[in-house]
């Protein structure tokens, strides 16, 4: 299984983005985390299509792009043209996950679906092996430097043992509150791609970032 860090840089400078992204994958980083917010889905909003689209012309790493809004499915076409390779639906966001998760897969995309804190596992009941990634999400979504809540260890176990048990290949990405002081507990539990924003961005990026690499390999 690939460990991965991904990024997210909402907790970046962003009159200082492609640098900062640029840091960060020099750093080890594989993917970039993007998170788009609309002030509806989530209460923050964070950043769009134009900024995907010139940041896309600074690095060649995966773009993991974590949509925050309200009926997804409007937006894929736009999200893939602006340079997105993986995007994550969230599964209360849209009243037809079916239909969002094939328009993914129709542009060519790897798809993922996430779930708030409080979401089951069995919303994904039938569409699991439709999936590239889930993302399970360890903090109410919206905004950065918020607490891993504990009681998602238990989320991410239960879905490792479901995707073993179903011979799957499917990432269990985590979002929220992952840092070097936890992440080797999360990875312990199930999780292959960690998003880590506050921990990456708020210091020196290239250090935080191999401080938590070093603690993803070990
Ligand atoms: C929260 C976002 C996260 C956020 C994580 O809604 O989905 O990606 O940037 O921030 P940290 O790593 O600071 O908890
Ligand atoms: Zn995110």
């Amino acid at each position: 299984m690939d460990y991965i860090l991904s990024p997210s840089i909402l907790s970046a400078d962003f009159a200082n983005l492609g640098a900062d992204v640029k840091e960060a994958v020099k750093a080890g980083a594989k993917w970039v985390h993007i998170d788009v917010m609309d002030g509806m889905f989530v209460p923050n909003i964070s950043l769009g299509l134009p900024v995907i689209k010139s940041l896309r012309k600074e690095t060649e790493a995966l773009f993991d792009v974590h949509l925050m809004i309200e009926e997804p499915g409007r937006y894929i076409d736009d999200f893939a043209e602006a340079g997105a390779d993986l995007i994550t639906l969230h599964a209360e966001a849209t009243k037809h996950l079916h239909r969002a998760i094939q328009q993914v897969k129709a542009k060519g995309l790897k798809v993922g679906v996430a779930l708030n804190p409080a979401t089951p596992l069995s919303a994904l009941d039938y569409v699991l092996e439709e999936l590239d990634m889930v993302l399970i999400m360890t903090v109410n979504p919206g905004y950065g430097g918020q607490s891993y809540i504990a009681k998602m260890d238990d989320k991410i176990k239960e879905l490792r043992a479901i995707i073993n048990e179903k011979g799957l290949d499917i990432d269990i990405e985590v979002d929220g509150g992952i840092s070097a002081k936890n992440v080797a507990h999360v990875k312990e539990c199930g999780a292959n791609v960690f998003v880590a924003g506050s921990a990456v961005f708020n210091g020196d990026i290239a250090s935080s970032a191999k401080d938590i690499l070093e603690a993803m390999e070990a």
